[in-house]
């Protein structure tokens, strides 16, 4: 794992979520990333930000892209990695604040976000998406699935958006082309969790 946070954002120096099983950790891909790949739509150099152990980067890898993921918990890295040896995979993981993806210093042809998005304060989501308008070509296109205001299951979720908050984040150097509703998989949530995926096209 190449390990670039030695000017991590101060965010990411929190507890590891990793140390125990986090709700979003199903060992599997979500299935609305998973339709993605499934349906075509990955294309070229793929960077998969926040990727947690690495689901989402491996399904990229697994359809023969170039795969990138990062994240700021070098125990979630370390799992991701093993995955990917244990399914003959080639994927690259790399330690990288996603506050700070300019400094990557690399273009993507297109970008995937699990959950990442949702848990940010509103400052931050601005810096991510400039970031992201950074290292995503013009022409690109960043899959951003997030917990929904519809869902109203127990136990509840934080983080949940509504469509025009999520639409609210991508004003600018991006057109929202979709914004769907979907479901997430969850640990904790037998029927799952009511979200968003949402497609916008770098402008
Ligand atoms: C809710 S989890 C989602 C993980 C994965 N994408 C998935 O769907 O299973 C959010 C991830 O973002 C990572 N993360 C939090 N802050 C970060 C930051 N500033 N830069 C990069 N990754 C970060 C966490 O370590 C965690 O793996």
């Amino acid at each position: 794992m190449t390990d670039t946070s030695a000017a991590a954002h101060p965010h990411s120096r929190s507890c590891d979520p990793y140390l125990g099983c986090p709700p979003w950790e199903i060992g599997a891909p979500q299935p609305a990333m998973l339709a993605l790949a499934e349906n075509g739509e990955l294309h070229g150099r793929v960077l998969d930000v926040g990727c947690g152990t690495g689901e989402h980067t491996l399904i990229a890898a697994a359809s023969g892209l170039d795969a990138t993921g990062i994240d700021t918990s070098a125990r979630a890295l370390r799992t991701a990695e093993e995955k990917a040896r244990e399914r003959g995979l080639t994927a690259r993981f790399v330690r990288h604040d996603a506050l700070r993806l300019a400094e990557l210093g690399e273009t993507f042809d297109t970008a995937l976000d699990s959950l990442f998005l949702h848990g940010l304060t509103a400052a931050d989501r601005a810096v991510y998406v400039d970031g992201l308008h950074t290292v995503v070509r013009p022409g690109g296109r960043l899959f951003v699935l997030c917990y929904s205001d519809r869902h109203t299951g127990e136990p509840d979720v934080p983080h949940k958006l509504s469509r025009d908050e999520l639409e609210s984040c991508f004003t600018d150097g991006w057109v929202v082309e979709s914004v769907e509703a979907t479901v997430c998989r969850s640990n904790v949530h037998a029927g799952g969790i009511a979200a968003w995926l949402a497609t916008c096209r770098r402008t």
